[in-house]
């Protein structure tokens, strides 16, 4: 049984789609769509948390908790709910990487 999604859209918006990539799979959002809102529109959990194997998807979804840190490509560190998602953006989560045992891909 495949897993849900965390979040799910309740109307098309009217926005231009773009493509963001989530430990290197390209993933479908919309201009205005926050990184949070393109992960979760994919996938039930956002990130591993650092001090033990579970999950965590965020908390506040305004800037606050500090719960949904992720890095870019590059490796700069960005809040997952007040971030933007923008075209041909690289995000790396780190539960690909555990997941597979290895390297996340980007
Ligand atoms: S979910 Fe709380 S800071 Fe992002």
């Amino acid at each position: 049984m495949a897993i849900a999604a965390q979040f799910h859209r309740i109307a098309r918006p009217d926005r231009r789609e773009i493509t963001c990539f989530i430990d290197g799979a390209p993933v479908a959002a919309f201009e205005g769509d926050t990184v949070l809102t393109a992960v979760l529109t994919q996938r039930r959990d956002l990130r591993r948390f650092e001090f033990s194997s579970a999950t965590r998807s965020g908390f506040c979804l305004m800037g606050a908790c500090q719960d949904c840190w992720v890095w870019t490509a590059e490796g700069a560190r960005l809040r997952a709910c007040s971030t933007l998602a923008a075209d041909g953006l690289r995000i790396v989560t780190g539960l690909k990487a555990q997941d597979d045992g290895g390297q996340a891909d980007v």
